[in-house]
């Protein structure tokens, strides 16, 4: 009889601890602040007006924003001369409203390019890469706190991915590309974007060594780590990791944060991804440098996971029904604590 009531007056205590810490901070931004907590925003999502919980959860809860795939080139620059930006725009003007962050992503990248650049003759990709910046970077130019200016340049071996920019440039593309942004918008901080550099090994040790020299040049301000993770196989060494560039002189950012698994989620799965969760938090926290944290998306609903790992999904903080998911507490608590 005493035990249990003992046990009951625990439990009533810590659950008074957990609330009154949740209630301090009752948003992602207000708990990362003065970090920054973004999300991946797409412009179909951020206008449905058949589903305005998206929007409302993207002004209360986030601070920083990045267009999922309205500035992406082939999607700004279809053809040669041809610009589209009013979903950007749409973005942008969002973003403003809302007083948020906005990372612009991004201008050099193989996937999802224009295939006029693909059919350009080699000694044509220099102009047109140029051209692209030029044009695309002026428009913009004062709206971004970040530019993805290269996007997943390596391969897992460290090696330069053989894309047309690397065949027709070299590894000079970097260089070039950056000038560039640099001349259209002095105020955005530079960056390069990639995956599966968020722990040691020889792609994040390529990585560091082509910042350490686009760093002394001036050319480059910090690095992205997507942090595309699957549960259970998060590197041990994040903190370390991105201390190695913060040591550089670079800023940080976890860019593209998600932490998929294959179905269906459990009570277990959604108690190992809330820890995980919190250990990249935990880990951007523990970095002076790591300047703040982007989710890959709002909703388990509209996550790019589904369509290109079949038979995974839930690797964000909202399940398909917009009910929060232990990782949401997780992180706030993360960060007060
Ligand atoms: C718009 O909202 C409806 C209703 O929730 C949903 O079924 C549809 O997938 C949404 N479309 C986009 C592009 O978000």
């Amino acid at each position: 009889m005493f035990a249990s009531a003992l046990t009951l007056a625990v439990s009533a205590a810590s659950l008074v601890t957990g609330a009154s810490a949740a209630a301090a901070a009752s948003t992602l931004k207000d708990a990362a602040s003065p970090l920054y907590f973004g999300a991946a925003l797409g412009v179909g999502h951020l206008t449905n007006a058949s589903d305005p919980t998206f929007a409302k959860l993207a002004k209360q809860q986030f601070s920083a924003a990045t267009p999922e795939n309205e500035m992406k080139w082939g999607v700004v620059n279809p053809e040669a001369g041809v610009y589209e930006f009013a979903d950007a725009d749409t973005i942008v003007a969002f973003t403003k409203k809302n007083n948020m962050k906005l990372r612009c992503h991004n201008l050099v990248w193989h996937s999802q390019l224009s295939p006029y650049v693909t059919a350009l003759p080699l000694n044509k990709v220099k102009a047109a890469m140029l051209q692209h910046i030029k044009d695309v970077v002026e428009h913009f130019a004062g709206d971004c706190y970040a530019w993805d200016v290269i996007n997943e340049p390596f391969n897992d071996d460290g090696t330069y991915r053989d894309d047309v920019f690397y065949q027709a440039m070299g590894e000079d593309y970097f260089e070039i590309a950056l000038k560039q942004v640099r001349a259209y918008d002095s105020h955005a901080k530079l960056y390069i974007n990639d995956y599966n550099i968020e722990g040691g090994n020889a792609k994040s040790d390529a990585m560091l060594a082509l910042a350490k020299k686009l760093y002394k040049k001036g050319l480059l301000d910090g690095i992205g780590f997507e942090s595309h993770f699957i549960l259970n196989e998060l590197p041990g060494d994040i903190a370390e990791n991105m201390e190695r560039f913060t040591k550089v002189g670079l800023d940080i950012a976890v860019t593209e944060l998600d932490i998929r698994y294959n179905l269906p989620e459990t009570a277990t799965t959604d108690s190992q991804q809330a820890t995980q969760y919190a250990s990249v938090v935990n880990a951007c926290q523990s970095v002076k440098r790591c300047v703040g944290i982007t989710v890959w998306g709002i909703t388990d609903l509209y996550s790019w996971i589904p369509q290109t790992f079949t038979g995974q999904g839930a690797a964000l903080l909202w399940d398909d029904d917009y009910k929060k998911k232990p990782a949401y507490k997780a992180v706030i608590n993360a960060f007060v604590d």
